[in-house]
């Protein structure tokens, strides 16, 4: 028995459809109800495809980003938004210029806050989330770590945004992405567990045999710090969108 809701689809453009399909009705109910949505969004490879379909839902179907609001999980440390690896470079490349999203709904933690003023930074970008009304849907890939945003291995369920130390594997992870270890930075601002379980909805996204045991870990393993993503084990609205390779550890 699963304890969260696992779909498994033949491709990843497949689960990219559902979930943008997804998105976008709720989008278009909330904006009937006059009111924004509030959406969670992730960076790496994992939800490149999700963001393609919701560029499509845009460009072809006339879906508008107006009344959204969007939050993201994660930015490295040091780097400044110009950085070709900065997760603020990231979304809007891969999403945010294709849209209609209005500049100021976008919010991301920064990566050049001075040390000093990091607890406040992360203070306020909590109090932004609630300020918009909390997540209504928030949007996972998964790390081989387990980790969720950049929730490494015994970060608490009840953690909130602050900044983390990068696992090795994670940043072992990374070293393409950056041409080489020494470039990728050892550390991030990441929203907690706590803000991440908090959401009204989540999706967590995985494809391919890399992510395969950490997502059996995650879904039939107990509720433990070693693994973060087994805490939406306690969350009542999730679901793990996968693809064939990423099941294929699950009984
Ligand atoms: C990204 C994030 C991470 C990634 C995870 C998987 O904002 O917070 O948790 O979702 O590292 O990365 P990919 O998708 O590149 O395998």
């Amino acid at each position: 028995m699963q304890k969260i809701p696992v779909h498994v689809f033949p491709t990843r453009a497949d689960a990219a459809t559902q979930l943008a399909l997804e998105t976008a009705s709720l989008i278009k109910d909330n904006e009937a109800k006059g009111k924004h949505t509030v959406l969670g969004l992730a960076t790496g490879d994992t939800p490149v495809p999700y963001y393609k379909e919701l560029i499509k839902w845009h460009q072809e179907r006339g879906l508008s980003f107006a009344t959204v609001t969007c939050f993201n999980l994660d930015e490295y440390t040091g780097l400044c938004r110009d950085h070709p690896q900065s997760y603020w470079q990231f979304m809007h490349n891969q999403l945010f210029q294709h849209i209609d999203i209005l500049p100021e709904n976008i919010h991301m933690p920064s990566g050049t806050v001075a040390e000093a003023d990091i607890p406040a930074h992360c203070h306020a970008y909590e109090q932004a989330i609630l300020d918009a009304g909390g997540l209504d849907m928030q949007i996972l890939g998964i790390g081989r770590t387990g980790h969720i945003g950049f929730n490494e291995p015994g970060s608490p369920i009840d953690s909130r945004t602050r900044a983390v130390s990068l696992d090795p594997v994670t940043r072992e992870d990374a070293a393409r992405t950056f041409g080489g270890l020494a470039q990728v930075p050892t550390s991030a601002i990441t929203m907690g567990c706590g803000t991440i379980l908090s959401a009204k909805r989540i999706v967590l996204m995985a494809w391919g045999n890399s992510k395969a045991d950490i997502i059996n870990q995650a879904l039939n393993g107990s509720v433990n710090s070693s693994v973060s993503a087994s805490y939406l084990q306690r969350h009542p609205n999730t679901d793990f969108y996968i693809d064939a390779a990423a099941a294929s550890a699950l009984s």
